[in-house]
């Protein structure tokens, strides 16, 4: 299957080229520049923006045999001051910056077939590229007068110092067809069923007759990759379903739900253990951490003995990304507990079929593998589940008090048609007991928050503005069917500041 490599030099927009790329039904995935697989698949090499100076420091570079495999590549923005720097052109900072909108001149140029003279275009750079390198020929140029596309044939070398992907670029659709299909010659082979039979065949090579175990966690990710991988491995597949009791009303019904697509789950009820490890621990950090380790203990109890030689796991494409940028974060914010630690303990093998993935991509490929709507539109539930959402010390009691909590504001979501409108919906309880007056009689009982939050993949959040009268509702529910909860209140805080689990 034909392929683009979009190499990433930190443009926000790095992955809505590879996501136009693929809706133009051309595979294309995201890679770092440390990195950069080409394979005879490789059709084509997009270079991002990034928000570097070329002369920077520690400004991210291009290794040069990549440009030498007469792949035909393209440079955007940052990416067009690479390869200005590579081939011996120059670049100094503009003394005229271009930000937003920026009418270009258009000359010849395979790039801009079918495209007018004049086009308005996205620009966002300081840099500017002052002298061509030899043997490369002007391609366009700004109402500034600054270089906005060069161009060499023989070396297959394209560049553009705007946003073709940005919908403000006038005629950057067709900019990035004429790449991908005039000049790269990309087959269309890509769709999603495609992938589905591809990567069944990639994993049963792979796999062969061993054993592949996976922790099934009732998300989408993992969901979806199970039964991708279940469709080639069939009984080699091993998942297990860790119940560490601080589950929600819908994931205990998990096991049931995959039942009905042809998966045994093995479940595994460590709740009790969980819970006395737990026991008196107020540290959000320190929860995290026994959660965490209890967690791979009781999975590799379980998985020992099954002698799996691989490890599924349903890591997308934007977990990809967060831990690559995790690792250059100085101060750690908290620690993420899922499967990820898993590997390093048990030295299994990686299996992960979705890696190059969207959240949106994954729910299409789970949709046309059957899996119910009520999986893959679910908000995404953090590893350690409602042990983080209880601020301060978790008990069995305080678990079942917030897991009705949960329900009543997950039901009244869905009835109302605000929870497909939400990107993460949920409740906490906090230690707080507040007085109250119920049916004429005094009360003094708990405090429950409710936060919702619209946000892409997570990284920045900010808060949902739940219509007023959905929140009476949930609100009156809460506090008229669970006599533990007095009082109900409603986070409005953004990411940053806060982050979106309060622990
Ligand atoms: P924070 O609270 O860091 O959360 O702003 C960002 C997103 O990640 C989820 N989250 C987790 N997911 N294991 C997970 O798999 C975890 O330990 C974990 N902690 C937070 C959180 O629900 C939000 O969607």
């Amino acid at each position: 299957m034909d392929e683009i490599i979009v190499v990433d030099y930190g443009s926000q927009y790095t992955r809505l080229l590879a996501r136009r790329i693929r809706e133009f039904g051309v595979f294309s995935k995201v890679e770092t520049p440390e990195n950069i697989p080409i394979t005879e698949d490789t059709v084509g090499i997009i270079l991002s923006g990034g928000p570097a100076s070329v002369y920077a420091r520690d400004a991210p570079q291009i290794n040069n045999a990549v440009l030498e495999k007469g792949i035909p590549v393209l440079g955007i923005c940052y990416g067009m001051q690479l390869l200005s720097k590579v081939f011996g052109g120059e670049i100094r900072r503009g003394e005229k910056c271009e930000y937003g909108l920026t009418n270009i001149e258009i000359f010849n140029s395979f790039i801009f077939n079918a495209v007018p003279k004049k086009i308005q275009t996205w620009m966002s750079h300081g840099d500017i590229v002052s002298k061509l390198p030899e043997g490369f020929t002007l391609t366009a140029k700004s109402e500034n007068g600054i270089i906005a596309g060069f161009e060499s044939k023989e070396k297959h070398i394209y560049a553009l110092q705007f946003h073709p992907e940005v919908s403000e670029t006038e005629y950057g659709s067709e900019i990035i067809k004429n790449f991908i299909f005039n000049i790269c010659k990309a087959k269309q082979s890509w769709r999603m069923e495609d992938f589905i039979e591809t990567k069944i065949k990639e994993i049963k090579e792979t796999v062969s007759n061993s054993k592949v175990i996976v922790a099934i966690s009732g998300g989408v990710d993992s969901t979806v990759a199970t039964v991708l991988s279940s469709k080639a491995i069939g009984e080699n597949l091993v998942p297990i379903f860790v119940n560490h009791g601080f589950l929600r009303k819908i994931d205990l019904e998990v096991p049931k739900v995959l039942k009905v697509l042809g998966i045994n789950i093995r479940t595994v009820d460590a709740s009790k253990l969980f819970f006395e490890r737990v026991k008196g621990v107020k540290d959000p950090e320190e929860k995290r951490k026994i959660i965490g380790k209890l967690f791979i203990e009781v999975f590799e109890d379980v998985a020992k003995p099954i002698n799996a030689q691989y490890l599924l796991q349903g890591t997308i494409y934007s977990d990809v990304i967060e831990s690559a940028s995790a690792s250059s974060l100085s101060s750690k914010i908290k620690s993420h507990h899922n499967v990820g630690g898993l590997p390093d303990v048990m030295h299994l093998k990686l299996i992960e079929p979705l890696r190059e993935l969207f959240k949106d991509e994954v729910r299409e490929v789970g949709k046309l593998m059957n899996i119910p709507d009520s999986i893959l539109n679910r908000h995404p539930f953090p590893g350690p589940g409602l042990a983080i959402r209880i601020i301060g010390d978790v008990t069995p009691q305080k678990v079942e008090i917030l897991r009705r909590v949960d329900d009543i504001l997950y039901e009244t979501l869905k009835e109302t048609g605000e929870y497909d409108k939400i990107w993460q919906a949920f409740a906490v309880l906090l230690p707080v007991r507040s007085v109250g007056v119920k049916g004429d009689k005094r009360t003094y009982d708990y405090v429950v928050a409710i936060r919702a939050v619209d946000s892409f993949e997570g990284m920045t959040a900010s808060w949902h503005p739940i219509p007023l009268e959905i929140l009476r509702k949930i609100s009156s529910k809460i506090t008229g069917e669970i006599p533990e909860i007095g009082r109900v209140v409603y986070d409005i805080t953004d990411k940053p500041p806060a982050t979106i689990e309060w622990e």
